[in-house]
């Protein structure tokens, strides 16, 4: 197949891209976006500061412009993110305790209820694990709630949308050998054990020289896969240009498309110019819109497969 959507299809995988709603009216950006992908994620649109700017006043005007366009397009949607300690609307940034909990869960019910039907997997918890070696959890005012944040999270969201996949979602968790990864698989681990409502794991994939795309990716992939979740590489770049960059997304493709559990890819943005990485190149096509060696080797890898 000509596209990465119609070409991950041949193995009953999605390909995707977050897409930020003011680019909505740039038609080179859409025409883009239209013709290679196949899922949607809101860049920004449906986080908790868009969502919910004042407690109990919900705001869904960005996040349906995205789903809307999706659903017009024929694209399924990932919902990114119902709770996590970064991008909180101010009055939840100073909540604590029993009323911060509360306010959580109450805004995972809410959001999730909205987009009920709509919705393929919600990035439930976003970002909970710490960076470095210690394989904790990262301190946040939610963590501070109690251990069982997340699972209380994965809960409410369930019960609002009873046919969304639930994933919890992080960055950095790309190697096996990396406590964060181990913390995340410890703990899926645990609730699947346990009943917790838990359908897939997001690895956010976002590549750099600090964190360079892992020869045993697919380990980590194929392990999680192996506690009975999907998993999904839910925001890929990779820092870098040519034929370099190119055998990088290969490779990446490549680890997914080994394991029959890993339903799908998306890319964090169409164009180098809409990366959230200003200064770097790390995406699919150039500011122009041309396709990049990275994007045929991405699709020469679908094909392949
Ligand atoms: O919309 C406001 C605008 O009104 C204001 O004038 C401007 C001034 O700073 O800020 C604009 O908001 C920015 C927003 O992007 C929309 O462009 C925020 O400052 C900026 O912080 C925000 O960055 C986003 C970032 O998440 C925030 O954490 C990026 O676009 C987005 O790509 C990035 O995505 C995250 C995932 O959600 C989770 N994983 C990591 C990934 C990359 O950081």
């Amino acid at each position: 197949a000509t596209t990465l959507g119609a070409s991950a299809a041949q193995s009953g995988r999605y390909f995707g891209t977050a897409i930020s709603g003011g680019k909505l009216n740039d038609s080179a950006y859409t025409t883009i976006a239209n013709r290679e992908f196949n899922m949607i994620t809101a860049e920004n649109e449906m986080k908790l500061d868009a969502t919910e700017p004042n407690q109990g006043q919900f705001n869904y005007t960005n996040g349906d412009r995205i789903a809307n366009w999706a659903s017009t397009n024929g694209k399924r949607l990932r919902g990114h993110t119902l709770a996590w300690h970064s991008q909180q609307p101010g009055w939840m940034q100073n909540m604590s305790g029993t009323a911060l909990r509360n306010a959580m869960l109450n805004h995972v019910t809410q959001v999730a209820t909205h987009y009920r039907g709509k919705v393929y997997a919600w990035d439930v918890v976003n970002e909970a694990f710490a960076d470095g070696g210690s394989g904790a959890r990262r301190d946040s005012n939610l963590q501070r709630t109690g251990n069982d944040w997340i699972e209380a999270a994965f809960r409410a969201a369930r019960a609002a949308d009873s046919g969304a996949k639930l994933c919890y979602n992080d960055y950095n968790t790309d190697d096996p050998g990396h406590a964060k990864t181990q913390a995340v698989i410890s703990m899926v681990r645990d609730f699947k054990a346990r009943g917790v409502p838990i359908d897939c794991v997001g690895l956010q994939a976002h590549f750099n020289s600090g964190n360079p795309v892992p020869s045993n990716f697919q380990t980590t992939i194929s392990t999680l896969a192996g506690l009975g979740v999907d998993v999904q590489i839910t925001e890929l770049d990779i820092q870098g240009s040519g034929s370099d960059q190119a055998n990088k997304y290969r490779t990446v493709v490549n680890a997914c498309l080994a394991v029959a559990r890993c339903t799908g890819i998306t890319v964090w943005g169409v164009r180098d110019s809409d990366s959230w990485r200003a200064s770097d190149t790390p995406l699919l096509f150039d500011g122009n819109g041309n396709k990049k060696a990275a994007y045929t080797s991405t699709l020469d890898a679908l094909n392949a497969a």
